[in-house]
């Protein structure tokens, strides 16, 4: 009787101080398991003297029922506390900052040709692309150019696969053998644009390498004339490089155009007066142009008679690095994030 009074002064604070629900069950069972002073109590019963049995018997039975109950409201308080702190581990904070990604962007080059196409399709052309692996026809003979032209030499062209001239498969040296393909598989009026890779043997400097990107531009239709392609150019300087621009027309030579021009534009960084941009002279020249050859439309089928139309080509590294004043064409290539991301 004596332990069961001292077991129920104790056991009240040592309930109360269990840390958590494995404390409570490891205390649970040695206060009220099998090995508990009340069970072998219970087991003892048998060797008391009749009289005292029911007397100790109640006060196991009542003191076992304290226990039980103390321990039962110390298990819901832990059980509540049990799970508050799992709610508070899984709590979301739904007002952190996310992690932001990364945002990319789009290579200077692609973003030059983008803006280069965009012109042109304002006006109303369509964008066509053809192969990067060209027949010599397509390349050279289509385009007028003759089989002892020095363009065609091993020292210029990339050449994939020999044949007869015509059949020679090569790696397009510009992007005007879409002039005569698109032709070829079109009927008139024609207003394109052509971006596409363009390749040559030359060995990479600051202004050359063996891959670079041009816009081709080809415009047929009845009584196309000179002053549409200056007039074209022309909005073309104004919307890529500023409202104040000016060009010029020079005379120059080409296969496929007659008459064909240089086409320089006025110099945006001194408007003119001569700087470091433009090499002292206040031109800048961005392209090569001039007026479909009759020979050109013969090869394709279309009607020099009815017919007439202009021709451009430009290349895309040299527009960006005119526009950005980038010094060498290989940072077009070398792909250094550090110096792409100043072209945003
Ligand atoms: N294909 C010429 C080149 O790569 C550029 C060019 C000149 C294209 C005159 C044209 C043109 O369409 O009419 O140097």
């Amino acid at each position: 009787m004596k332990s069961l009074d001292q077991l129920l002064t104790e056991s009240p604070a040592r309930i109360d101080a269990a840390p958590d629900l494995e404390a409570l069950a490891s205390l649970e069972s040695e206060l009220v398991g099998k090995k508990s002073i009340i069970a072998s109590t219970r087991r003892g019963l048998g060797q008391l003297p009749q009289e005292e049995r029911p007397v100790v018997g109640a006060r196991l039975h009542e003191v076992q029922g304290r226990l039980q109950k103390l321990l039962e409201s110390r298990r819901t308080v832990l059980e509540r506390l049990a799970e508050d702190r799992l709610l508070e581990q899984d709590r979301v904070d739904v007002t952190l900052e996310g992690i932001k990604p990364p945002i990319g962007m789009h290579h200077v080059l692609t973003q030059t040709v983008d803006e280069i196409v965009d012109i042109f399709t304002g006006l109303g052309y369509k964008v066509a692309s053809g192969p990067e692996v060209e027949l010599a026809w397509y390349n050279f003979d289509a385009l007028n150019t003759p089989p002892t032209h020095p363009s065609r030499l091993e020292s210029d062209t990339l050449y994939v696969d020999y044949g007869e001239p015509s059949d020679e498969m090569l790696l397009r040296t510009h992007t005007s053998p879409m002039q005569a393909r698109y032709m070829e598989q079109n009927e008139p009026p024609v207003y394109i644009v052509v971006p596409g890779r363009t390749f040559r043997a030359d060995a990479l400097d600051p202004t050359h390498s063996p891959v670079f990107y041009q816009i081709e531009g080809l415009a047929v239709d009845e009584n196309i004339t000179f002053g549409d392609l200056k007039g074209t150019l022309a909005h073309f300087a104004r919307e890529f490089f500023g409202a104040d621009q000016k060009i010029r027309l020079l005379p120059h030579f080409f296969p496929f155009t007659e008459p064909s021009a240089e086409m320089h534009v006025s110099c945006f960084a001194c408007d003119g007066s001569g700087c470091r941009v433009c090499s002292g002279s206040g031109w800048i020249e961005l392209m090569g142009c001039g007026m479909v050859d009759p020979n050109v439309f013969d090869a394709v089928g279309y009607d020099h008679e009815k017919l007439s139309g202009f021709a451009f080509g430009m290349g895309a590294e040299r527009l960006a690095m005119v526009r950005h004043g980038i010094n060498h064409i290989k940072h077009f290539y070398e792909n250094d994030v550090r110096v792409l991301r100043q072209f945003t």
